[in-house]
């Protein structure tokens, strides 16, 4: 079988290299891909975004089975132009993709499933948004752009002050320019925040081992928001009870409303919830992978990735084994470039992967990487994602942290407390 992941960044060289380990696959593609992808498959020079290019890429190798990696082109109907022409391809149409690219689209699909989300209003006006506020107490509040910002959009306000300061970015400058013609204004939720990503293939729904990320910049949660610094596998905030509740509550209604709206998700359905404590809430979907948080749960699959995927594409998941997964956590840390999330530069050569990956267990994927000639060069915020499993959380962090020495490269960074939550989690578990 011949497979082509479309993206560029560490979750689809994980993907890449899990489906690569398939005994179905005799080639895997990645468009564009990065340093990491062209030596474990072949890039191909499209960008993820040209859905023509993709689509004729495609046809023209006979690929049997396409895997899409980031938000972008699943909300751009890559999906459907691939399934029109009888193409095999793992994600959301492009209907089913507003479960990421439209807050306002969601908010309606929870109404419809009775889940329990955070009370909102909705506004295209400032001056309306503005005065709306103006009626209510000063607190706290989450101002949000509809559509989708590349994890920008939505703005949590301390106070009335700082929410008016959001809504006119939002509506006013156009700080997030269409995606930002309607916002919604939400009750701000208290609570530990937990994400649970499922496999769905329209009907049956297959939740995958559990993780939590790291977005902010600084060790112990502090600095600007980024894509994410870092993950684990699994987490302690996910127990078994819960996560029958999140599949019961949450998962089911939902994809059984899209069937009734007749958008049936296929596809990776990544629900983000707030546990307050009245209950749980969702507080937003995404259609895809997280990540990093792909890098860590993949390291874990023991199952055949490609299998699994393809069942989903031809709507068969109820046909396949249950998942196995290694035993052993895993910690995947992010390696960035000085000056991300702001301005950094680029084409700055990195040595040591070869070294961080002969070390047991550990996997070193590539996020913003280039090959300039012939050397892995940093090309992007997020530059590699090095992952490990140990016999624990904490021996699967001391073996990232041992890998990360060995990388070097002219501004290099990362995060030095990925998965120290557990540890706190623990305790107050405990106490
Ligand atoms: P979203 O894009 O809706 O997931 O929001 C991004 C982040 O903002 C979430 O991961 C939360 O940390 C925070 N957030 C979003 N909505 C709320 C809410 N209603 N109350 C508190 N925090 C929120
Ligand atoms: N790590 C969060 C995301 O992929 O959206």
């Amino acid at each position: 079988m011949k497979v082509l992941v479309v993206g560029q960044g560490g979750r689809e060289h994980a993907l890449l290299w899990k489906l690569k380990q398939s005994p179905l696959v005799d080639a895997v593609y990645c468009a564009p891909g990065n340093a990491g992808t062209a030596a474990d498959g072949i890039n191909v020079d499209i960008s993820d975004t040209d859905i023509r290019g993709l689509v004729k890429f495609a046809l023209n190798e006979k690929i049997d089975l396409t895997v899409v990696g980031p938000e972008a082109p699943l909300c751009a109907g890559l999906v459907d132009e691939l399934e029109k022409l009888g193409l095999k391809v793992f994600g959301p149409s492009k209907a089913a993709s507003q479960l990421e690219a439209s807050k306002l689209f969601t908010k309606r699909i929870l109404r419809r499933a009775n889940v329990p989300t955070a009370r909102f209003e909705r506004f295209d006006r400032a001056e309306a948004a503005i005065a709306s506020l103006r009626t209510l107490e000063d607190g706290p509040c989450v101002v949000k752009a509809d559509g989708l910002c590349a994890g920008k959009g939505a703005i949590v306000c301390a106070n009335h002050e700082e929410a008016i300061d959001a809504i006119k970015r939002i509506l006013v400058d156009r700080e997030f320019g269409k995606a930002g013609s309607e916002l919604i204004i939400e009750e701000c939720l208290v609570g530990q925040e937990v994400s649970i990503l499922a496999i769905v293939d329209g009907h049956t729904i297959i939740p995958l081992e559990t993780s939590q990320d790291h977005k902010r910049a600084l060790d112990g949660d502090l600095g600007p928001n980024t894509g994410g610094m870092g993950a684990y596998c699994p987490t302690p905030l996910i127990t078994d009870e819960l996560m029958t509740e999140i599949v019961e509550h949450v998962l089911i209604p939902v994809v059984h409303t899209m069937n009734m709206e007749e958008m049936p998700f296929r596809g990776i359905l990544y629900a983000g919830l707030m546990l307050t404590e009245t209950g749980l809430q969702v507080l937003e979907f995404n259609v895809r992978f997280g990540d990093p948080e792909a890098q860590p749960v993949l390291m874990r699959l023991k199952s055949d990735l490609a299998e699994i995927l393809l069942a989903a594409a031809e709507r068969r998941l109820d046909q396949i084994e249950p998942l196995e997964w290694d035993e052993r956590p895993s910690v995947c840390v992010v390696m960035a470039s000085d000056g991300y999330p702001g301005s950094y530069e680029k084409g700055r050569p990195i040595t040591g992967i070869e070294n961080a990956d002969e070390l047991e267990g550990v996997k070193v994927f590539h996020a913003g990487t280039k090959l300039i000639n012939g050397v892995p060069c940093s090309n992007g915020g997020r530059v590699l994602g090095v992952t490990a499993l140990g016999d624990n959380i904490f021996d699967a962090k001391r073996r990232a942290y041992e890998a990360v020495r060995k990388i070097r490269w002219e501004g290099a960074w990362c995060r030095k407390d990925i998965s120290d939550k557990v540890r706190e989690l623990l305790e107050t578990e405990n106490a």
